[in-house]
């Protein structure tokens, strides 16, 4: 009933929706790096693209990345591809997936100086050079030398350098963007091939369905499922959700990235390149604790261990402030002209968010929630996976995941800084590739699966009339405080076992719900309803997979087993969510054998072979 559409009106249980239907040759859900990547690799090959997007596309999530692109330029020093990816192996604490890590750090110089060529204005060096600054955990000499500069910047501002000239590179190749636009669901086969998405247009209230021979999901993170993150406020792991209500599973979900620097109190950013120009963090006597902890990196050590030992001072009363419960930031010994010209974003953030001048004050920060390290599993070309036993790399067909919403994994159990944008890239553009081969252009569009269609929809219409008596925001704040206090930089079987209880109680409080807004146009009450229940899809299998994970690695730091168990544990956790909340965790090997052999010019072995972490 066309009607309904528009109207203020309730629309009856199940029905009493039309649709808008598009065929496309690929659909790519998100515009932030990875989604745009994706978006212009597709349509540069002549493939009909669209791009769907809950915000416009210059305002994604990507847009606050500052600190810049890892990519072994050697501009600034020497550097290789071997050193980027010994670090990157190190950094995920032997978690990650030797295949994709080699396949990340061999194509990152190219495709910096391919974003270079599209137009992104990089700082410079004297020379003319694409500027390299260094960052955590970037190391010379396979982490033995001093810091590299291996970051590429554009001064602090690099992601939304990034963005805002690949949006411009999409529409120049004609791609289709649909914009405010919220993917509602995938549309599923009955024999579990992906052939669409469904989504509901914010701005006149429309349902849209999109067939599609590929859905690349590029949703992002779910970082809004803690209570104080870095993420932007559309980061509600969108695409997770999808995936789990498709009964597919989620990948290493316990690993939890906390930035050190987030501002005390408002949990904005200050990039990592801040440390890298020179910055220094301080206790409340003044000490700079990092060089007793990683007397090698210092404070430029990997971010799990400066987030760890941030915690540790302030727990033993070291933190700064009225009550001693954070750290200061120093980069008042800078030169104001660097300060100018490399970091003037976080300049100015720090002088909004904590009032502070940062040429003479440092800045108050504490570790605050800033990437998800799991996420949809995929192979290094972006293909979602569902393993079996028999199979542990099953593609499952017609599905991509890329960027911060796929686990491909080369972040392992902990991600590098700067290894997020040029993940973004490699792998947006890895996805296009992917599918130029794998797509049939002579193939007829999928038809829509009508009862796929109507289980999304009565999903849709069961939350928009949903009359029960809490407020989304009251549910969504409980699952926040709890997840920030059960699944938290430092955890043990206690707390976790806690988190485990109060979210199986908080998913069935989510029958509760209220949305006291039926209209279908801009009704945020009911975008925030759609968002909780993705969010909720991701935070579960995170406090599961983080009771069941008896070890600590990388960002998971338990107390109560506070060494790594490569032998019980070098393994990646997959989750199934279930429609009543109920987590089934299973595991996949991790690969451990890169693509090219020593003899062939690849890494060697016993330089990737697992060892004690120290920075
Ligand atoms: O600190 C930063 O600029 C963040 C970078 C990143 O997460 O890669």
């Amino acid at each position: 009933m066309a009607k309904d559409q528009k109207g203020n009106g309730a629309a009856p249980a199940g029905s009493g929706y039309t649709y808008v239907d598009h065929k496309f040759d690929v659909v790519v859900v998100g515009a932030g790096g990875s989604g745009l990547r994706a978006t212009l690799g597709m349509a540069e090959q002549g493939l009909k693209t669209a791009c769907i997007t809950k915000v416009f596309p210059t305002r994604s999530h990507t847009v606050a990345a500052q600190g810049g692109i890892a990519a072994s330029l050697s501009n600034m020093g020497p550097d290789s591809w071997q050193w980027h990816m010994y670090d990157t192996v190190k950094g995920s604490d032997w978690l990650g997936d030797m295949d994709a890590m080699e396949y990340m750090v061999k194509q990152a110089p190219a495709a910096v100086y391919e974003l270079e060529h599209y137009g992104v204005p990089f700082s410079r060096t004297e020379e003319g050079k694409i500027y390299q600054r260094p960052f955590g955990g970037h190391m010379m000499n396979y982490g033995d030398g001093p810091p590299v500069q291996r970051t590429c910047a554009a001064a602090d501002r690099t992601g939304h350098a990034i963005l805002h000239t690949l949006y411009g590179q999409s529409l120049k190749h004609n791609a289709q963007f649909f914009i405010e636009y919220f993917a509602l669901d995938l549309i599923m086969s009955d024999d579990g091939v992906c052939t669409g998405v469904v989504a509901w247009n914010l701005d006149d209230g429309t349902i849209h369905r999109f067939s599609a021979k590929m859905v690349v999901l590029a949703t992002g993170g779910y970082g809004r499922a803690y209570f104080s993150a870095t993420s932007a406020h559309t980061c509600t792991g969108d695409g997770g959700g999808m995936v789990a209500r498709a009964g597919l599973p989620l990948q290493d979900m316990e690993f939890v990235q906390f930035h050190p620097t987030g501002i005390y109190g408002s949990g904005c950013l200050i990039t990592e390149g801040a440390r890298g120009e020179g910055g220094y963090l301080v206790n409340s006597e003044g000490e700079r604790f990092m060089e007793r902890y990683a007397p090698s990196a210092k404070d430029l050590a990997s971010r799990d261990v400066v987030s760890r030992c941030m915690t540790l001072e302030i727990r033993e009363g070291r933190g700064v402030g009225k009550n001693k419960d954070h750290i200061f930031l120093h980069l008042d010994h800078l030169d104001p002209a660097v300060l100018h010209e490399r970091l003037p974003g976080i300049s100015e953030s720090a002088k909004i968010f904590a009032g502070v001048d940062v040429t003479r004050e440092p800045i108050p920060v504490l570790p605050t929630v800033h990437y998800n390290m799991g996420g949809i599993p995929t192979n290094y070309w972006g293909e979602v996976l569902n393993p079996t036993k028999d199979n542990p790399d099953r593609v499952s067909p017609g599905l991509m995941a890329v960027g911060e919403a796929g686990c491909a994994s080369v972040h392992g159990a902990n991600r590098l800084g700067s290894n997020s944008l040029i993940d973004l890239v490699v792998f947006g553009r890895a996805a296009a590739i992917r599918a130029g081969e794998v797509i049939d252009r002579a193939a007829p569009i999928p038809p829509i699966n009508e009862k796929s269609v109507e289980k999304i929809m009565a999903r849709f219409d069961r939350l928009r009339n949903a009359n029960g008596g809490t407020p989304t925001a009251v549910l969504r704040e409980k699952m926040q405080k709890i997840m920030q206090e059960d699944a938290a930089v430092f955890r043990t079987q206690e707390s976790l076992a806690q988190g485990c209880k109060r979210m199986s109680a908080l998913w069935s409080e989510l029958k509760d719900v209220k949305v006291f807004d039926r209209s279908m146009i801009w009704n945020s009450d009911l975008v925030e309803t759609l968002e909780l229940e993705n969010l909720m899809a991701n935070a579960i299998p995170t406090v599961y997979g983080a009771e069941a994970r008896k070890e600590s690695r990388g960002a998971h730091a338990r107390e109560d087993f506070s060494s790594r168990d490569d032998a019980g544990w070098r393994k990646h956790t997959l989750a199934h969510v279930a429609e009543d909340g109920k987590v089934t965790l299973s595991y996949r090997p991790v690969h451990t054998e890169p693509l090219a052999r020593e003899e062939d010019g690849g890494i060697s072995l016993a330089k990737i072979a697992p060892k004690a972490r120290v920075y």
